[in-house]
């Protein structure tokens, strides 16, 4: 679809708008080898090469970033007081629109999946798909297999239920569960359940995407093809 000339360059991270203006008064920016004359000049980005100093520039429609969330930081877009996962971002990948397709809270370290593809986020975020995702918890005490099993049967805390999850212990205090919700605290509440606390939690996958284990804390990267692939291919798994 046909678009501003400003608008799709600043969207694209490549400049402000400010500095769009500023290059096509510099005669900088062509389309289809034609120079552009005015920023409000319109191009289709899908079909139409755009160009700033002769090198085209590579048009994404949407950004699919991969990051692994330090402690402390918030999984929102903007917050006047708190660092986001946002905030974390370079100014050319923050694009309009773009947010964290699901939350961890505060304290929660690991995978945060963020896209400006709103159509994608919101079939992934919506709870009648069952969209599998793997923690490792840190506990406060040694794990048993009644924790396995309190795990399985699916648990009831209140007014609250939480479905059966698999647990796996990978060492004394610490175990790898796997969860198709995506309540509130749900993990924390389910070891809460079980009469522990959780120490340290993280994010290891969403769906059949790994977190990249190369990515330090606060690190990022856009995803693969085949992650951006898998991502999508996330099919309803109904309970
Ligand atoms: N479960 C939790 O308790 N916290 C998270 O951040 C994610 C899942």
């Amino acid at each position: 679809m046909a678009d501003r000339i400003d608008k799709i360059l600043s969207n694209q991270g490549i400049a402000s708008r400010s500095e769009v203006r500023k290059l096509v008064k510099q005669k900088r920016v062509t389309v289809n080898g034609t120079l552009i004359r005015r920023p409000e000049e319109k191009a289709d980005p899908e079909k139409d090469e755009i160009a700033v100093d002769g090198k085209t520039i590579n048009y994404k429609k949407h950004l699919y970033i991969m990051m692994n969330k330090p402690a402390g930081v918030l999984s929102a877009s903007r917050d006047n007081r708190a660092e986001t996962v946002i905030d974390l971002l370079p100014p050319e990948l923050r694009r309009d629109g773009l947010f964290p397709a699901g939350r961890l809270d505060k304290d929660t370290t690991g995978f945060i999946f963020l896209t400006d593809d709103g159509e994608l986020a919101h079939s992934i975020l919506s709870p009648k798909r069952h969209v599998y995702k793997l923690y490792e918890a840190k506990c406060d005490r040694e794990l048993t297999e009644q924790d396995v099993l309190h795990f399985a049967k699916g648990i009831t805390v209140g007014e609250q239920s939480f479905l059966p999850a698999k647990m796996k212990i990978i060492a004394p205090d610490t175990a790898l569960v796997e969860i198709c919700e995506g309540k509130f605290h749900q993990v924390r509440l389910m070891f809460r359940s079980a009469g522990t606390e959780v120490i340290s939690l993280k994010r290891l996958r969403i769906g059949g995407v790994y977190l990249d284990k190369n990515l330090a804390e606060g690190g990022y990267r856009e995803m693969t093809e085949n992650e951006i692939k898998a991502i999508k291919s996330i099919k309803e798994e109904l309970y």
